[in-house]
């Protein structure tokens, strides 16, 4: 069985067909979805979606490109909802400076307000990246605690991943690694120990090839074990197996 650790199946790309979507994943054997809020509508969304379907599991959270929504209300909200013995994360948040660097201190004390609240609550992290990867780093190590999460969509260098894993990280590999010239993610994925990794698409964006420019759906998440089982020249068996027992331990035992 494989895990999609990062879907937002609530996108308004699933409404014509989410159900047959769905069937289709337990039918390509990825059986537990991920469904990761990033602002106060699709928190909303990731929890009645969970409710109507049981392998389906949500994240609540702020992306930092979100911050329209940032209030101590909001947060006071968000803390309650974080609460929900259902909710197995907090995320995606973090730091964005490709579509806003306008506000980075702003995005800076948000992604540690949600930080503090998954060490309060004892759930992961979502952690988005976007040309922050100095100051992600920063904003984790500031904690000074091990930190248990994810570095979702992960792009950057090996050395940097090195650094997020001392810190107590996963690092999330999606559709990315398929692409020909993912230089980075191919390198991460051959150097770094299998249990570092834990599988994700991000649906409905960032489609594995061959089906790149397509919508994303989590019944991919095959394509990307097969490209990682290619690289580091393993039966992709040992890739479904191992990444599964990462995103369990990355929850915490929550994906019942
Ligand atoms: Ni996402």
């Amino acid at each position: 069985m494989f895990i999609d650790t990062h879907s937002h199946i609530f996108d308004s790309a699933f409404d014509s067909d989410r159900s047959e979507v769905l069937d289709k994943c337990i039918e390509s054997n990825v059986k537990k979805l991920i469904v990761v809020g990033f602002d106060k509508e699709t928190n909303r969304l990731a929890l009645e979606l969970s409710k109507k379907y049981p392998y389906l599991y949500p994240t609540v959270g702020l992306h930092p490109t979100n911050l329209d929504d940032y209030s101590d209300n909001f947060f006071n909200y968000l803390e309650e909802l974080i609460k929900l013995d259902e909710v197995v994360g907090i995320g995606e948040c973090g730091l964005d400076y490709y579509w806003d660097d306008s506000k980075k201190d702003l995005q800076k004390e948000v992604f540690l307000k949600q930080i503090e609240l998954s060490l309060k609550y004892n759930k992961p992290l979502i952690i988005h990246s976007r040309d922050a990867i100095g100051d992600t780093l920063e904003v984790l190590k500031s904690v000074g605690k091990p930190i248990n999460g994810v570095m979702h969509g992960y792009s950057g260098s090996l050395e940097m991943a090195r650094e997020f894993i001392k810190l107590g990280l996963k690092i999330g590999i999606g559709g990315v690694v398929t692409f020909k010239n993912a230089k980075n993610v191919k390198e991460v994925v051959k150097e770094l120990d299998l249990s570092n990794f834990v599988l994700e698409t991000d649906c409905p964006y960032l489609t594995p090839t061959p089906y790149r420019g397509k919508r994303n759906a989590p019944y991919y998440i095959p394509l990307i074990a097969n490209e990682i089982a290619s690289i580091k020249k393993i039966d992709v068996k040992e890739v479904e197996e191992t990444t599964t027992k990462n995103a369990n331990e990355l929850f915490g035992g929550r994906l019942l």
